[in-house]
């Protein structure tokens, strides 16, 4: 396996970030103040109850939506400015597949439509395509559609079309939902792999703390609403990047990175 070479700049900044929703007339504070660096090249993981406003996070971090104070700059440009030069992959526990498309197509219009120069090349697309698909064990379903799949396999058809592109930043919201454990615990090894040997700057919001361990160089938690960033844990466990103990969380520093960001969440959101 690769070493992973850290760069320690952030490739995204979100600065003060406050924002507020107008629920029936009122006007409820989903978040306040939220400040968080992402690193090159690292996976880093938010984690927070639900309704807590990580969605609302995540897509004003992806310029969906304008915060009402505050600012978002992604590799030094704001967040609608990235999208435009096609520099964000954002997937979500809705897998948005096209139902009239098999597996195959569906992540080669990704590739398409998200090129960022007329420079290409038909093979290498396919291949790259294929590639993609291996990675996340879906070659053998490549000509099947949507509704010809399960849920864990839609879910990964919709990462592999954020996966095929290169030089994205990856947002991924909950992309293992609806997942069944074994499914789940899978394609995180794959993930692990695949972020191994090509590092991604990657935002990951899940609610399961194993994972969010497993996967991620940097974990935040966050508060009930109006969300705050409680803490942010940098992971460093030992044996952590080997992929042979990576389904097994079993040392004492995991489980204890575990119950600490646990007992934050009860004492955050009791
Ligand atoms: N468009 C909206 N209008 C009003 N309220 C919203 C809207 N979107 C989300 N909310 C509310 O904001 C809160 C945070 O939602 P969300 O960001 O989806 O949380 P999470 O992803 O942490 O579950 C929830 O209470 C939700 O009901
Ligand atoms: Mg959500």
């Amino acid at each position: 396996m690769k070493t992973k070479m850290k760069k320690h700049y952030n490739d995204i900044e979100v600065c003060n970030l406050t924002h507020s929703y107008n629920t029936n007339g009122k006007l409820v504070e989903i978040f306040r103040e939220i400040n968080i660096g992402f690193k090159k090249d690292s996976i880093t993981s938010i984690i927070g109850p639900n309704g807590v406003g990580k969605t609302t996070l995540l897509n004003i971090i992806a310029g969906f939506i304008m915060p009402d104070t505050g600012n978002v700059r992604i590799r030094g440009v704001s967040s609608k400015e990235a999208c435009k030069q096609k520099n964000i992959g954002f997937v979500s526990h809705d897998h948005g597949l096209l139902p009239w498309m098999n597996v195959f197509d569906n992540v080669l219009l990704s590739l398409t439509l998200n090129r960022k120069s007329n420079n290409h090349n038909v093979d290498e697309d396919e291949s790259k395509v294929l590639q993609t698909l291996d990675q996340l064990g879906l070659v053998d379903w490549r000509y099947y559609f949507p509704h010809q799949l399960s849920k864990g396999m839609c879910q990964r058809v919709s990462l592999a079309r954020a996966l095929v592109l290169d030089d994205v930043i990856l947002i991924l919201d909950e992309p293992m939902a609806n997942l069944d454990e074994l499914t789940r615990e899978k394609l995180r090894y794959d993930l692990l792999e695949i972020f191994s040997s090509n590092p991604r700057t990657v935002i990951l919001v899940t609610h399961n703390i194993t994972e969010s361990i497993q996967l991620s160089d940097f974990v935040i938690v966050l508060s009930n609403q109006p969300a705050e960033i409680v803490k942010s844990f940098e992971i460093n466990v030992s044996g952590k990047n080997n992929l042979d103990n990576v389904m097994l969380p079993t040392s004492v520093e995991f489980n204890s990175i575990i119950n600490n960001i646990r007992d934050l969440l009860h004492e955050k959101n009791s």
